[in-house]
């Protein structure tokens, strides 16, 4: 089985004898209120899916991974792992270096505790420039890092509680769970593939293509916070679900959820989903074109050559490129860029904008983008948006 990022599988989770400890201590501690982010961070650092972080990054290690893509100890590593305060709160609260606090999400409920090790103050253009490569508002991810504080809490974390402990629950593995999965199937190599999106025609084929290679598929897609005009999680379950019931071979693919958040950092964030998808047990991760991208601020094939800037041992888990691909009216079939030699106008394609005006007017997707049962799917799901809007 294939070692977890840094050599161990990390779990920050409180067995039984650590709940009843910070139970006991939590009426004494200061709170620290989390957002949806950093919530969800606190459980992929937990079940060990961000290893070998063991909690949010101090100042070495945020300063290391902004300038070198690296921890402080030289193991690749693309985005921060943070958690942010203001200056404001620091100073009234009196939060101190080797203190624990409780870590609350905005209705007062207690996650996690964090041995506080870091106190530091950030410059958050610095941050988006390095990892994000602009400072442009439009920018998802600098949106959010504008609009969080500029001081940033590190140290270990302990998990009391799991964020999405209702959510998804039934397609929920962690790292150790994937890992177990993957040994009683007699899986040996296992490709990820990451998504934020239903998955159409172009996904299903990279996948299809990825599985030719490989023992098994894990379809892993991210269900922590996506942009709000990203289809919903649990619509996007109901794709998925719909998909595997019809198009997929059941003892060759899996899948669950990932609880982590969306970045949008292109590149940086390819690597950042290679790693973590290592830590769940994989051998191979599907990177597509414009992997983790937005808007206009990545080169297409970006996420393919920032591979080049690490040696494949440190990465450890196995890239799968593809080029953009398509479905071609003249071949008739599934290509790429690679494979096909017609020109763009025999190429089915379909702009997000394109796609919403569609499925919000009623009308299906053709099914050379999308299986028809995701079209339904989709077409509901647009409809009922549209008669919310309305009433
Ligand atoms: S992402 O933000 O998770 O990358 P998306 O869900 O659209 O967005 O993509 C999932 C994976 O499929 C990524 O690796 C992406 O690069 C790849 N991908 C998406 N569409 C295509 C396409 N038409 N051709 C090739 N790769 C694609």
């Amino acid at each position: 089985m294939i070692e977890a990022h840094g050599g161990r599988l990390i779990s920050r989770i409180a067995n039984e004898s650590e709940q009843e400890r910070w139970r006991a201590e939590l009426p004494n501690l200061k709170r620290v209120t989390m957002n949806r982010r950093e919530l969800s961070d606190v459980e992929m650092i937990a079940t060990g899916a961000m290893s070998p972080l063991e909690g949010f990054m101090g100042r070495r290690d945020y300063e290391h991974v902004c300038e070198h893509g690296r921890l402080a100890n030289g193991i690749p590593w693309t985005i921060p792992i943070t958690l942010a305060v203001t200056s404001e709160i620091v100073a009234a609260e009196q939060i101190e270096i080797g203190e624990n606090v409780a870590l609350q999400d905005s209705e007062g409920t207690v996650f996690a505790v964090l041995e506080i090790s870091d106190i530091y103050k950030v410059d958050k253009d610095h941050e988006a420039q390095s990892v994000l490569k602009t400072t442009d508002a439009a920018h998802p991810g600098v949106a959010y890092l504008q609009s969080t504080g500029d001081t940033y809490l590190g140290g270990k974390i302990t998990m009391l509680q799991r964020p999405t402990q209702d959510r998804f629950e039934d397609f929920r593995l962690d790292p150790r769970e994937t890992r177990f999965l993957f040994k009683e199937k007699g899986w040996d190599t296992i490709a990820a593939f990451q998504t934020r999106n239903p998955i159409h025609r172009a996904h299903e084929y990279l996948q299809k293509c990825a599985l030719e290679l490989v023992d098994a598929l894990l379809i892993h897609p991210i269900m922590g916070e996506t942009k709000s005009d990203d289809i919903p999680p649990d619509v996007r379950l109901e794709c998925y679900n719909a998909l595997l019931k019809g198009y997929y071979q059941a003892d060759r693919v899996a899948m669950s959820i990932l609880p982590a958040a969306m970045r949008y950092a292109g590149p940086r964030e390819a690597i950042f989903h290679a790693i973590i998808r290592k830590n769940y047990g994989c051998t191979h991760f599907i990177v597509g074109r414009d992997h983790a991208g937005v808007g206009g601020y990545y080169g297409t094939y970006d996420a393919h050559n920032i591979f080049k800037e690490f040696e494949a041992l440190e990465i450890g888990i196995t890239p799968l490129f593809f080029d953009h691909a398509f479905y071609c009216n003249t071949c008739n079939n599934m290509a790429s860029q690679k494979t096909c030699p017609h020109g763009s106008d025999q190429h089915v394609f379909l702009s997000g904008t394109k796609i919403r005006e569609m499925l919000s007017n009623g009308e299906s997707l053709p099914p050379e983008f999308t299986r028809p049962e995701v079209s339904e799917i989709l077409q509901r799901h647009y409809s009922n948006e549209t008669a919310t809007v309305s009433s």
